[in-house]
């Protein structure tokens, strides 16, 4: 492929819309067959890497999670050369008890259960094309971001319903039951989709709130996410630049190979 634009992308959540300030940043405007992607991406230098960034939701916030452009996203980025990505979200915690995650924990999961239902999941629109999917995320870019800091922890379960509503306390106490620990609205199918990109993915987790189950009380509501998500936006951006220092060599991740031989019948852009 022609020289990357970028090679790593940080995929901004609710409440974290810039990433990159000082140096010279560009502003690009992509367009893919899938339509605009979320805003205009912004690439920067990093610890000595291209980085791209993209607010999931606009730098506005005007995409809901059941509306943002996930397929332009990701053909978007891998058509500025990215090839490892980081996914910071916001979450609820559902698993509670010493094992269990509190508001202001971050969280590296290392398993995904996907609950949306009308979202377009996938790039393949005809043919026998099955990509292994059986471990969501890049074990090298995980370990890489778990490694950021000392109280992040690496391993858990997410769930991602599609909201744009929060989960009835039934709905929450199912899935705490399920034994998973996490709730978010936007982790699928971007995980997918990237490794339909053969990109390397990991998700970077802040627990914003304890859903609706497992407490008792109102319920969570969006101020929260939101008041918590900003009071932790310094730690979190300070845990992704150390996290792009310590990134691993793409070259060699099963990420970019899973592909390989499935017959894909789309091409892979950049
Ligand atoms: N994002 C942050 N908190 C959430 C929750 N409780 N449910 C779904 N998505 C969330």
């Amino acid at each position: 492929m022609s020289t990357p634009i970028a090679d790593v992308a940080v995929i901004g959540g609710t409440g974290f819309y810039s990433f990159l300030e000082g140096g010279e940043v560009t502003e690009h405007h992509v367009e893919t067959p899938y339509g605009d992607p979320s805003g205009p991406i912004a690439v920067g230098e990093v610890a000595g890497r291209r980085v791209a960034f993209l607010p999931r939701h606009g730098a506005d916030h005007r995409h809901p999670p059941h509306g943002i452009p996930f397929r332009a996203n990701a053909w978007a980025l891998r058509s500025l050369g990215v090839r490892q990505v980081l996914a910071p979200c916001a979450v609820g915690g559902l698993s509670t008890g010493p094992d269990g995650v509190a508001p202001g924990d971050v969280v590296v999961p290392d398993q995904l259960v996907d609950r949306t239902f009308r979202r377009v999941g996938s790039f393949v629109e005809s043919g026998a094309v099955h990509l292994p999917f059986a471990d969501p995320y890049c074990p090298g870019v995980s370990a890489a971001a778990a490694g950021a800091a000392d109280d992040v922890r690496l391993g858990g379960t997410m769930v991602v319903v599609e909201g744009p509503r929060f989960s009835t306390r039934a709905e929450s106490r199912h899935y705490a039951a399920a034994g998973w620990d996490l709730i978010n609205m936007t982790g699928a199918p971007e995980a997918a989709l990237a490794r339909e990109m053969r990109q390397c993915y990991a998700s970077i987790a802040l627990v914003t709130d304890m859903d609706a189950g497992a407490e008792s009380g109102a319920g969570v509501d969006q101020e929260q996410v939101f008041a918590l998500f900003k009071a932790n936006l310094e730690r979190l951006t300070g845990l992704l630049t150390r996290t792009i220092e310590a990134l691993p060599d793409p070259d060699g991740c099963s990420c970019s190979t899973w592909a390989e031989g499935v017959g894909l019948t789309y091409d892979i852009p950049g």
